[in-house]
């Protein structure tokens, strides 16, 4: 694991630079994006460089990792909403090569294919993630088998409850999302966790340190040969 410690915005844009080193190598790369409030200074600095000319997405193909069940593309909660008004809307990218689970034709089935999908593209070559207090990637939570793909989950309390911020109640927080499984992440070739924040310490000092365990599925990055981890001063300060 190669870890990168600044200020957030030294990070956004360390990250940032990654992404302009590949997809100028690598125009056609496949892109796993990953939504939450921790992504939105590198989407930010993504956003500049494709308007600075620097990179391009007009031959990107892009994954998101999750999806709520019950949200169509048009809620202003929905993942696929979030990655338009936050990246897609402001990029070159283009909209039909951009993917996220459907939350709203939902089945296993449906969700394995995503993985084919994923497979019939080449396969990520870089993975967006980041990661709830409790370990999760996507919205894998604790105990999620490491062999998992694309899946249905139930949500967690938890994690029903630190989105509801985002809700005008919890009773609106979706109890159900489709998620990458812990296999689909840690297929891509490489994988890039960003943290912010010291409620993220104790976890980010679990996933780099600790055992690894199903119970901290973020631990499972240890076994992955491409990883970098990008924190701030705060989320770094239990390292
Ligand atoms: P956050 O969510 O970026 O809003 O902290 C991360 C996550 O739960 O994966």
């Amino acid at each position: 694991m190669k870890i990168v410690v600044g200020t957030r915005e030294e990070i956004a844009k360390k990250a940032a630079a990654r992404y302009e080193k590949l997809l100028n190598e690598r125009p056609n790369a496949v892109l796993g994006f990953a939504t939450g409030s921790t992504p939105l200074d590198l989407y930010g600095e993504l956003i500049n460089l494709n308007k600075a000319g620097r990179l391009s997405f007009a031959e990107v193909t892009s994954f998101n990792l999750d999806e709520y069940v019950g949200l169509d593309g048009t809620h202003d909660q929905s993942y696929r909403y979030f990655m338009n008004e936050n990246l897609f809307n402001h990029v070159d990218i283009r909209k039909e090569c951009t993917f996220v689970p459907s939350g709203l034709d939902v089945s296993d089935e449906k969700a394995a294919q995503y993985d084919e999908a994923i497979k019939a593209a080449g396969g990520i070559d870089v993975q967006l993630l980041g990661i709830g207090n409790n370990g999760h990637i996507g919205f894998n939570e604790p105990n999620t088998p490491f062999g998992s793909i694309t899946h249905v989950v139930e949500l967690t309390q938890n994690t029903r409850e630190v989105n509801s911020r985002f809700f005008a109640s919890i009773d609106e927080v979706p109890t159900h999302a489709v998620t990458m499984g812990i296999k689909t992440v840690m297929n891509a070739k490489s994988i890039i966790l960003v943290a912010l924040g010291k409620a993220k310490a104790p976890i980010i000092r679990e996933t780099v340190l600790g055992e690894v365990t199903p119970k901290v599925p973020a631990s499972v990055l240890q076994l992955h040969p491409e990883v970098e981890i990008y924190l701030d001063y705060e989320a770094a300060s239990l390292l």
